[in-house]
């Protein structure tokens, strides 16, 4: 288990078995909205072999260890970040088998020293594989927000991420649809990146929001966070 005071910290997973759909934009987005309203954000890069959360937000750093010899979380605007980019020579290829980058990122874990955090925002790479078991050994999650875009690949991807999930009995607070429309630059018609009329599989889940493909997505974030506190684990974060 990371140290820190984390007894009242809220530890969640970001993440689907499909690449690309936006589990890293999320956890920033999520992340930078619960710092707006003043509660103390940490997030995890825990993909080892594409880390990328301190390039989307847009920063470089190194990790360094303090007296106790444990590594110290980067502070970028307030949020502690803690990545594997930030310990390896950038543009490193990482070619570990995955039980030896299982047990890599666990004891990056351990020896990760948080600031007290009201919540930590774990980014979870694709698949579902020695490094996320190692993750839920390490972090105890008391749920998970899962990501996919509206179509049947990514969604059967996320459906055997769900299923992951709930063989590690961990709840999913709910689903984010993520780039499921387009607003036309000239004329602000709305249109559909996916053909999504048919969808199956996920439907038990909530639908906490739909992202459109959009440069600013800060309001969608505050609406999510309206979402979760639906949620008695996310009771804290509301605005009464
Ligand atoms: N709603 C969106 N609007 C515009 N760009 C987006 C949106 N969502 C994601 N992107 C962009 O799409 C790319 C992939 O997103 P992101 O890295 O968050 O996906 P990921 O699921 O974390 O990928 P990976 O599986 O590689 O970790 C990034 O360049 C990101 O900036
Ligand atoms: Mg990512």
């Amino acid at each position: 288990m990371f140290s820190a005071n984390i007894k009242n910290t809220l530890t969640v997973f970001v993440g689907s078995a499909k690449g690309g759909v936006g589990k890293s934009t999320v956890t920033l987005g999520l992340a930078k909205a619960f710092k707006k309203r003043g509660f103390s954000v940490g997030v995890i890069d825990a993909d080892i072999h594409g880390p990328s959360l301190l390039t989307l937000a847009n920063f470089e750093g190194r990790h360094v260890f303090n007296s106790a010899k444990k590594i110290v979380p980067l502070l970028h605007d307030n949020i502690q970040y803690v990545s594997i980019e930030a310990i390896v020579p950038k543009h490193e290829a990482i070619a570990w088998r995955g039980v030896m980058a299982g047990r890599a990122i666990a004891q990056f874990l351990k020896d990760v020293e948080f600031s007290p955090l009201d919540i930590i925002l774990i980014d979870l790479p694709p698949g579902t594989g020695d490094i996320h078991l190692a993750v839920c050994q390490q972090t105890d999650p008391k749920g998970a927000i899962l990501v996919s875009t509206p179509d049947q690949v990514a969604i059967n991807d996320t459906i055997r991420f769900y299923n992951f999930l709930k063989r590690m009995s961990i709840d999913v607070f709910g689903i984010i649809y993520n780039m499921v429309h387009l607003s036309c630059p000239s004329c602000h018609h709305s249109i559909n990146l996916f053909d999504n009329a048919q969808l199956s599989g996920l439907n038990e889940l909530k639908i906490l929001h739909k992202l459109s493909w959009s440069k600013d997505l800060s309001s969608d974030f505050d609406h999510i966070i309206q979402e979760l506190c639906h949620h008695d684990h996310f009771s804290k974060f509301c605005i009464s």
